[in-house]
């Protein structure tokens, strides 16, 4: 298994591992994103046994023991079961979440106290700044949150947009029937009548780059792109109810 490392907007980093035996013959990337700044971050783990992988691709980069935030979009392995790797790893790190993943279960899982914020808080990472948004069950689970880089309108949407295959990077071309087409495959997301609207707020920020958990990060109109993912939530949910 090979890891890649690839800049997607500066100094934002996809460290992308393809799985070739999931959903083949396509294929399904496991992909964490590097924050580089005077506070390097971290989103998404990589689940704990892909965590020599994953740190060595980190290493490439800039010195793991520098990592000062552990982050991620909600409780899976694929999103935190490193986590605890991480936090040895990078004596000076904290994870940081949202206050419902916190009070749930990251006060339980994680070896260190975890920094709780609240919704809209920013994090100034030295050259970089993430915004924390709640956006619960969108696309899963209570604690569902998401962080916007403000200084290159990055979205870290977590599985949102998330396409089988897509070991290229960042690509520009239609990413909303690739994503839709695996939603119809894993049925991933929850649909309630909040995800639309979650969906479209996420969209109001206008990202310029959307870094993808599964698949090909995106770089075409994102704000489109997130609009046309809520309709397309809505018409599921649409059809469930009728
Ligand atoms: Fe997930
Ligand atoms: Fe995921």
């Amino acid at each position: 298994m090979e890891t890649r490392t690839d800049e997607i907007a500066d100094g934002i980093y996809r460290i992308s591992t393809m799985l070739s035996e999931v959903a083949p013959p396509a294929g399904f990337t496991m992909n964490q994103f590097l924050v580089d700044a005077e506070e390097p971050l971290l989103f998404h783990c990589g689940p704990r046994q892909m965590f020599p992988l994953v740190s060595e691709a980190v290493e490439r980069i800039l010195p793991v023991e520098r990592l000062r935030w552990i982050t991620f979009g909600h409780v899976e392995s694929d999103e935190c079961g490193s986590m605890n790797e991480w936090l040895a790893a990078a004596p000076r790190s904290e994870v940081a979440h949202g206050a419902i993943g916190v009070d749930v279960s990251l006060n339980d899982l994680a070896d260190r106290p975890p920094r709780v914020l609240q919704d809209g808080e920013v994090l100034d990472l030295g050259g970089k700044r993430v915004r924390h948004l709640d956006t619960p069950h969108v696309p899963h689970n209570w604690e569902a949150r998401v962080l916007f880089e403000e200084t290159t309108g990055t979205l870290l949407g977590g599985d949102l947009g998330s396409q089988l295959g897509g070991s290229a990077p960042l690509a520009d071309g239609d990413v909303v029937g690739p994503a839709m087409a695996a939603e119809d495959m894993f049925l991933a997301t929850s649909l309630t009548p909040a995800t639309g609207p979650t969906i479209r707020r996420l969209a109001e920020l206008e990202p310029r780059t959307l870094a993808i958990m599964h698949g090909s990060s995106y770089s075409g109109d994102c704000a489109a792109a997130l609009e046309a993912l809520a309709a397309g939530y809505d018409e599921r949910l649409e059809r469930a109810r009728a």
